[in-house]
């Protein structure tokens, strides 16, 4: 056991439904182990800034419920530089804060492994409603963003099917398609475009066409953000092209707020919890994960190479760095994920008409 004598807990990058329920956990695990914690407000920014506050359990009370985050969050350029750095250290020994437990996505991570190599233990849980890192099968917030989703496409067809219509949603996601896949299979697309995967575009214009002749009068197609400059044109193609009349619809920012569903508040509610274990057993620079229902942990470092493998962006030489053993298990973790996509893009292909 390390003796701690305050943690703190912050929320960065972009919000998602469920960070309360998180910081609520890491919270009262925390003080029931004895130990005092700090609210950072504002992210990265607001530990450099020394932004913060003694909580009790009665400042996490009654927040389980509610979407966005009580810490507010921000995205720091200032805290990346080596003087942003040396400020957040001197803060953190001034309040007397040796553990950190960060929410949010990958640059959130890279900031925590920025503090652990400068002797704060920081422990990592993945807040994103993209789940787009690659080490976890799921991120918090993701769950909810889905059922707000899905809710929206519900409506958009209603109208779709009033009028005879075509409605291009876009969805959030940033580079990552799995809000598309899901919600498109889940609403019955008639098609659904991602950046990662190609899309047939003649045979999804074909479908539609089909379909309207055999007198179907409603079409919903949902693209992922990540397939760039794609929804608008791709609106126009399918109204000269098929006749149906067609509307765009980006969704936007709806989808980062409201109440998070069951499946986020229980997630980050066990997440917060290991975090703060995890961080009582000494350990640092790592980050939480859920693997085949599991919760576990994981080296921030291994996770975020296993995000850059996935991703396309790890170079060869990069490669050769990296023990083959450790290759090996980033590799694997890779496929799984890429296999579980596809499932689902190919469900959904297979029954969405
Ligand atoms: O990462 C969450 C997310 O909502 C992405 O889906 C989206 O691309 C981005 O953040 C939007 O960022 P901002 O809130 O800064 O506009």
């Amino acid at each position: 056991m390390t003796e701690f004598r305050r943690i703190g807990v912050l929320t960065s990058g972009g919000d998602a439904p469920g960070m309360n329920a998180a910081v609520r956990a890491v919270t009262r695990s925390a003080l029931l182990g004895g130990v005092e914690v700090m609210g950072i407000y504002g992210g990265y920014q607001g530990l450099m800034e020394d932004d913060m506050k003694l909580f009790t359990s009665k400042d996490v009370a009654g927040i389980v419920s509610h979407g966005g985050t009580i810490l507010y969050s921000a995205r720091s350029e200032e805290f990346k530089t080596e003087a942003g750095m040396a400020k957040a250290i001197a803060v953190c020994r001034k309040n007397h804060i040796d553990g950190i437990v960060a929410i949010g996505g990958d640059g959130t991570f890279r900031g925590a492994t920025d503090l652990s190599t400068r002797g704060i233990k920081t422990v990592g849980i993945p807040g994103t409603i993209d789940n787009d890192i690659s080490s976890t099968d799921y991120t918090i917030g993701f769950d909810t963003a889905m059922n707000t989703v899905i809710q929206l496409i519900d409506k958009i067809r209603d109208t779709c099917e009033s009028h005879a219509r075509c409605d291009v949603v876009e969805v959030m996601g940033r580079n990552a398609g799995d809000i598309a896949i899901q919600t498109g299979l889940a609403t019955g697309a008639v098609a659904i475009a991602v950046g990662e995967i190609p899309f047939d575009e003649k045979s999804a214009i074909e479908r539609i066409r089909n379909a309207r002749n055999n007198g179907k009068r409603n079409f919903i197609v949902v693209v992922a953000e990540g397939k760039k400059n794609f929804a608008e044109g791709f609106t126009e193609r399918i109204e000269a092209q098929t006749g149906v009349e067609s509307r765009f619809t980006r969704l936007g920012h709806v989808q980062r707020g409201g109440s998070p569903t069951l499946r986020d508040r229980v997630t980050a509610s066990l997440m917060g919890e290991y975090a703060v274990d995890k961080l009582f057993q000494g350990m640092s620079d790592i980050v939480v994960c859920e693997r085949n229902s599991n919760i576990v942990s994981m080296n921030i470092g291994f996770a975020l190479n296993v995000d850059r493998l996935f991703k396309g962006k790890m170079t060869d030489e990069e490669k050769a760095k990296i023990a083959p053993e450790d290759l090996a298990k980033m590799e694997e973790i890779c496929i799984e994920r890429q296999t579980k996509k596809m499932q689902l893009y190919n469900t959904a292909k297979i029954t969405c008409l």
